[in-house]
């Protein structure tokens, strides 16, 4: 992608090289300190639901070795250390009681990052909904709105003198899609009598939580994140395009328009997006919808290649698989493309209103190895060099990009895939929770010092 050779600092002295995991993926310690229940907890009690039966129940034990994971970030060179909150530790029931034990640890993890020079950034909400909210309609509710304000206020009042960035909501797409829409995730609810009032919600959710956190702590830098994918038709017929560009806009559409103050996304001949309309307009809150961040978070983990399929419900289109393509991919199957994801930082960089964009997630699975204490992950090497060439480029053409936070940094519980897939620089024995860096964190950080790659 970048043809000549470069490293970190060709980035600029401004730009911010961080490490991302989440609380469900990491911290396990699911039933102690008085944690409520997740969505999470209790989707991956069904069967057949997470490969394996894997449950997050322990994932990287994050709660208990915090300190360790902290450090090892530090020693791979990042600044900036982003993870999110367990609504359900902090708030057991979602609403009402406040766990103290819960708001001690997240104190402890950010004191943590700042007296080891790491920038600790907050993600409030990475699709862990307290168990007790699901069962008052979760995401689906109208009172969603009530319960995340007073979890946001809540985190702002406890972190907001420490807490200098925050992420109000991981990837909105993936959760209201995968959980509401199509049962793959928790909590598992289908069809779009779940899936409209989700997404609808989540979109007023991520503005409010910006303007509640800009009430509070005004001099904070505010952003969310969204998950992007370009949409490529299958084939040149009016057909396929037509197939992709529906893709797109529920793909890379749906979320950032209506922040940016654009509504919803309109197209053609595509029902299921008038339908959304029809059912949000009606709630009345679409201005509700903007607010104004001072980074857009994107996060791309593979782009697709889309056919018309008159089969599928909804979007009458399906994904023509990069395997069956015999183009490059990762463990399970997403599309190594990094001139994907160039184009689609030019094409979030050129949203009037986008001020800044950061990588808040990029990272890929491969079928790791420990092998004599080695784990030798030249595919994730490739990966990261490829991508992070693609995101130098762009930003030396204009776009402004002001970071770049890898994922992950131990191997964690990779939600549907439970255990199997490995995004970590760091490798995770699940049954002793040693760690090892892998050859891609070293990689990482001789890149962060300078190497130039
Ligand atoms: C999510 C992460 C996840 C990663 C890889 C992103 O969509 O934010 O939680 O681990 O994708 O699947």
């Amino acid at each position: 992608m970048h043809k000549k050779n470069f490293t970190a600092s060709d980035f600029g002295p401004d730009f911010k090289w961080g490490v991302g995991m989440a609380a469900p993926q990491n911290e396990g310690a699911a039933f102690e300190d008085g944690k409520g229940l997740s969505v999470w907890d209790v989707f991956a009690r069904k069967r057949n639901v997470i490969k394996g039966g894997a449950r997050p129940t322990h994932a990287a034990d994050f709660y208990h070795r915090y300190k360790d994971d902290i450090l090892l970030a530090k020693a791979l060179g990042f600044k900036v250390f982003r993870f999110s909150i367990a609504w359900s530790r902090v708030i057991p029931e979602g609403v009402g009681k406040v766990n103290k034990l819960g708001i001690a640890f997240y104190h402890n993890v950010i004191d943590e990052c700042i007296a080891n020079g790491l920038e600790p950034v907050v993600t409030v909400y990475h699709w862990d909904l307290p168990h007790a909210l699901e069962l008052q309609g979760g995401w689906t509710s109208r009172d969603m709105i009530k319960w995340f304000s007073k979890y946001v206020t809540l985190l702002t009042e406890h972190y907001g003198k420490k807490v200098k960035q925050w992420i109000v909501v991981n990837e909105p797409f993936a959760f209201t899609a995968l959980g509401y829409m199509m049962g793959m995730h928790a909590p598992g609810k289908m069809g779009t009598a779940n899936v409209f009032p989700a997404i609808y919600n989540a979109a007023l959710c991520t503005a409010e939580g910006g303007r509640i956190i800009r009430a509070h702590c005004p001099h904070a830098v505010i952003g969310t994140s969204f998950s992007i994918s370009e949409a490529k038709p299958f084939t040149n017929s009016d057909k396929d395009i037509a197939a992709a560009n529906r893709a797109d806009a529920l793909l890379n559409r749906l979320f950032i328009e209506p922040v940016l103050g654009m509504g919803f996304p309109q197209l053609d001949q595509f029902d299921f997006l008038d339908k959304l309309h029809i059912g949000t307009t009606a709630w009345r809150f679409i201005d509700k919808l903007k607010f104004d961040f001072d980074y857009i978070g994107l996060q791309n983990y593979f782009s697709v290649t889309i056919k018309h399929n008159p089969l599928i419900p909804y979007v009458s289109a399906s994904e023509v698989s990069a395997k069956s393509r015999k183009k490059p991919h990762t463990a399970i199957g997403w599309e190594i493309d990094p001139v994907s994801f160039y184009n689609m930082l030019h094409r979030f960089g050129s949203y009037d209103g986008v001020k800044q964009i950061i990588v808040t997630e990029g990272g890929a699975c491969f079928k790791d190895h420990l092998h004599g204490g080695v784990v030798n992950d030249t595919e994730r090497i490739d990966y990261f060099r490829s991508y992070l060439g693609a995101v130098l480029k762009a930003k030396q053409e204009g776009v402004p990009i002001g970071g770049y936070y890898a994922w992950t940094l131990t191997d964690n519980f990779e939600w549907a895939y439970g255990y199997s897939s490995r995004f970590g620089l760091v490798y995770t024995d699940f049954e002793t929770q040693l760690r090892t860096v892998k050859n891609s964190g070293y990689w990482f950080r001789d890149f962060l010092n300078g190497k130039v790659v």
